[in-house]
């Protein structure tokens, strides 16, 4: 390991450290009680859907009809790290005169992408961390490349190890993107995603085990290294809203973070913000586009990785530009990387990097 890499680890470490004993979330302790009953509650519903100003919509999402609020908190895996230790990572932003559209989508924009709106679901484990960020690459190389590709979630889950935290008890959104640019991730087809069954095992319970590093693709004849797409380097964007929608529209969907409070599990349409209920911990999804609702609330479109029978088909809606939850604060990326790309790119110069 190169120096910078050790300095990045133990940077990590104690940042997770530092998340465990000040977190916000523990140290708000939630009774044996409340973590043993359901997560989805009428009374949060009836709150929510005859609050005539909430914007949005609640609901009985079939996905978590049966969770507890202990089962529902496993899939939130994002450990926080606050603005001064996030101080010594790049941040990016964009010339303020870039003309950008009232609404924008991904998936129209790019439409030639398959990715961008493929849903998928991360079961009953809590990488979300890793799903937000293997999501946004994959999305980013059809966007500079053109090349439909699925990277594989499974990589950087078992591989990644104490850099990027606990694998299924969570870990660090950048920190994914360190791995995606030191050490790249094989595709989907190579690594497919352990988790086939997520909750519908019996009783649910225990959670999932990371899955063991195995460094070998599925496919017995393709070489593991062959398979590695990287990115060029991580970085955050800028918390002001001109410059997460800049770097959206320029370069495609984005990692965010967020925190969760129960009132999210209910949603089912429109534009969501905290009503009600306590915070259960940190959840990262990918960000790919934003728009203005026909009551005027500005809301930024994202999609989660909770399979079509949670919220709008797995999307959903938030307040955009009061950083709701936090979801302006924590916008992390990379681009891609020809490095291994020749292959697939012939006329690309094998060490050109793509400019913001
Ligand atoms: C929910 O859990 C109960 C009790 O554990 C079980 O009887 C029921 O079949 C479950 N329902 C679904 C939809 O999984
Ligand atoms: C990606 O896959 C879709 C569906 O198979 C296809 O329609 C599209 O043309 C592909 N895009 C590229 C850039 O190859």
């Amino acid at each position: 390991m190169t120096p910078t890499i050790l300095l990045l680890a133990s940077l990590f470490l104690a940042l997770s450290a530092s998340y465990i004993s000040n977190g916000e979330v523990e140290k708000d302790q939630l009774t044996e009680l409340k973590l043993n009953s359901h997560i989805l509650q009428e009374s949060i519903i009836k709150h929510v859907n005859e609050n005539p100003v909430a914007g949005w919509e609640a609901a009985i999402n079939p996905r978590f009809s049966n969770y507890t609020v202990r089962q529902f908190k496993r899939l939130l895996g994002v450990k926080q790290t606050t603005g001064n230790e996030l101080s010594s990572i790049p941040v990016v932003t964009h010339p303020k005169s870039l003309k950008l559209p009232k609404d924008f989508d991904a998936r129209t924009a790019w439409s030639q992408c398959s990715t961008i709106g493929r849903i998928l679901d991360q079961g009953h484990c809590g990488a979300c961390w890793a799903f937000g960020a293997v999501e946004s690459l994959s999305d980013r190389f059809c966007v500079h490349f053109g090349v439909n590709v699925s990277l594989s979630v499974n990589d950087i889950l078992a591989c990644c190890g104490l850099l990027c935290g606990v694998g299924c008890s969570g870990g660090t959104p950048f920190s994914a993107w360190i791995y995606l640019a030191n050490h790249g991730v094989v595709t989907e087809e190579c690594d497919p995603y352990f988790d086939q069954i997520g909750c519908s095992h019996p009783g649910c319970e225990p959670a999932y085990r990371t899955p063991k590093c195995v460094k070998k693709c599925v496919n017995g004849n393709q070489p593991w290294e062959a398979s590695k797409h990287y990115c060029v380097k991580a970085y955050t964007v800028n918390s002001d809203p001109q410059d997460i929608m800049a770097e959206v529209y320029k370069n495609g969907p984005v990692e965010v973070a967020f925190t969760v409070y129960e009132d999210f599990a209910h949603y089912k349409s429109g534009v969501y913000k905290h009503i009600t209920g306590s915070a259960l911990g940190g959840h990262a999804v990918k960000l790919i586009g934003w728009g203005t609702s026909e009551e005027g609330e500005d809301y930024w479109l994202l999609a989660n990785q909770w399979n079509r029978n949670w919220g709008d088909d797995d999307y959903f809606k938030i307040k955009r530009g009061t950083n709701e939850c936090g979801i302006e604060n924590a916008v992390t990326a990379g681009l891609p990387s020809t490095k291994n790309m020749v292959r697939e790119v012939i006329d690309m110069d094998a060490d050109g990097d793509v400019s913001f």
